[in-house]
């Protein structure tokens, strides 16, 4: 067993008088500065583009957070032979250069936390404490990952006598990340600079909704010295730029993070060989999920209460590590549903720029609608045990609980992405085992249990990529819980985790007779 000490940096304390006033200021010097562009970063020039959207908040969408110029394919073409130019010179950049990059990137950011989190707040609508949490991921992805590829660069030895072996790595070649809107720092940061510290030129196309946030990120990188050529910001449209880049024959690791159906189709797209096209690429997807959370009959419902309504109504659902289903066993069903709706009662929804609150709005209009859809289904074929009124203004859901859901109802099955919980009713463990693993997905679940026997056997038969036991099933600490999932949640490792870097690499042996 490995052990690591990778300490991670600390959030905001907001209990601190001094920090909430930092955050005030922050959201003060954000709001001076909305309505401003941003230009796709092609070959260390900022471009002009024909197509410009508007950026906006999803708390009260008329304020245009920014304006963002989207490139066309023209200009992803130039972006593509700018990172074929730069990938020469970047391959051989010494590794603790290219981490020496992330580490100043890592500083800026913490300099920048009150504001980067403002930005997230206003541009996703993710509360202000969830948001400055992302900033402190973002930070520990660079750290993180600029610490392993010095690990890395060391290569393995194998000398025997009149022979050296060498074991090291080397880049892929151009990576093109396309990043979502839900952590559109975090993970947009993690995928990129994974991508760079490997020494891949790396071209990252955000989703449109968080574009905005990930120009702030581009900002960071040029000042932290990423040479021209080498990271690009490539705002764009996904159905035509994206699958344009994704296609491309040079293009070597696309690092994707986003919806099934997406995923799914990069992986096809990407495995076709295009004339020309000498090597085969490597996709790292991460997808979506419906993850369960298992209340036996020995656990402590206080403790599951709380951990079941801070990890389904968090950003409102709109994690894929969310928990959509609780799986409840007989015996304290109805006291937990009870106890589930009054606690789900109390939660603060509305500002997301004051610290105490728990649930913002949705992402759009888009989001919105289809949520409301699927409430609409599980009205055909559960029991509404709660649905809170919403906030008025902005993209706003209020959190809605199923009660008596089949478990192989559409409310149960499909991904909702919003705070939308099913609860089921099983009549055992050995049941509510079988129900979790009862879907296409395998990313995070949780168990609530004092009973040894089924700790230990959700360990082996619980079929997700991260498993909590009595505790909430979101907010994945870098180098602590590496992220990620199997089945049709995702293909390629875990971020924050030993392995992921070496998605981004190319093995090789080199034997010497001496
Ligand atoms: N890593 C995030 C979490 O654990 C999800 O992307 O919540």
């Amino acid at each position: 067993e490995e052990k690591t000490s990778f300490p991670g940096v600390a959030d905001s304390d907001y209990a601190k008088e001094e920090e909430r006033r930092m955050s005030a200021e922050a959201f003060e010097v954000v709001r001076q500065q909305l309505g401003r562009s941003y230009l796709p970063l092609i070959n260390g020039e900022y471009v002009s583009t024909s197509e410009v959207i508007d950026s906006l908040n999803p708390s009260n969408f008329s304020e245009v957070i920014g304006k963002v110029g989207l490139i066309s394919v023209e200009q992803a073409e130039q972006a593509m032979q700018a990172a074929k130019a730069a990938f020469p010179g970047w391959r051989k950049t010494p590794a603790k250069q290219r981490a020496d990059i992330l580490r100043k990137a890592a500083d800026l950011m913490e300099q920048r936390r009150a504001e980067l989190a403002a930005w997230i707040v206003l541009e996703v609508g993710k509360p202000v404490k969830e948001a400055d949490a992302e900033v402190s991921e973002a930070i520990d992805f660079c750290l993180y990952y600029a610490d392993e590829m010095e690990r890395l660069d060391q290569g393995v030895i194998y000398d025997v006598a009149g022979e050296t072996n060498r074991y090291i790595y080397q880049p892929r070649g151009i990576a093109v990340v396309i990043s979502p809107w839900n952590f559109p720092l975090a993970i947009a940061c993690g995928m990129t600079v994974a991508a760079l510290v490997t020494g891949n030129c790396t071209l990252l196309k955000p989703a449109e909704t968080s574009s905005v946030i990930t120009a702030k990120f581009t900002e960071i990188l040029v000042e932290a010295g990423i040479p021209q050529g080498v990271f690009q910001y490539v705002p764009g449209k996904g159905s035509q730029v994206g699958a344009y880049l994704v296609n491309h024959v040079d293009t070597h690791v696309i690092a994707f993070t986003g919806s099934q159906e997406v995923g799914c189709r990069i992986y096809a797209e990407a495995a076709t060989l295009k004339p020309g096209q000498k090597h085969m690429k490597r996709v790292i997807a991460e997808m979506g999920g419906k993850n369960a959370i298992i209340i036996d009959e020995s656990a402590d419902l206080d403790q599951g209460v709380v951990g079941v309504v801070q990890s389904a109504f968090g950003y409102s659902g709109q994690k894929c590590s969310a928990a959509s289903r609780v799986i409840v066993v007989q015996p304290i069903y109805d006291a937990f549903v009870q106890r589930l709706v009054e606690a789900t009662k109390s939660l603060n929804i509305g500002e997301t720029e004051l610290p105490s609150t728990q649930v913002g709005p949705v992402i759009d209009a888009h989001a919105r609608d289809r949520i409301c859809e699927y409430i609409e289904k599980g009205k055909a074929e559960a029991q509404v045990a709660l649905e809170l009124p919403a906030p008025e203004q902005g993209y706003f859901v209020g959190p809605v609980i199923f009660s008596e859901v089949p478990p192989d109802g559409i409310i149960a099955q499909q991904e909702i992405f919003g705070p939308v919980l099913a609860v089921i009713r099983v009549k055992d463990f050995a049941e509510a085992l079988a129900v979790a693993n009862g879907t296409n997905y395998a990313l995070t679940g949780g168990l609530y249990s004092r009973t040894p026997s089924h700790i230990q056997q959700a360990q082996t038969d619980f079929e997700v990529g991260n498993l909590y036991i009595n505790r909430n099933i979101t907010g994945a600490i870098v180098a602590r819980q590496p992220f990620g999932g199997f089945k049709l949640s995702g293909v390629g490792s875990k971020a924050g985790g030993p392995d992921y870097l070496l998605q981004f690499l190319e093995p090789r042996t080199v034997t010497e007779n001496i």
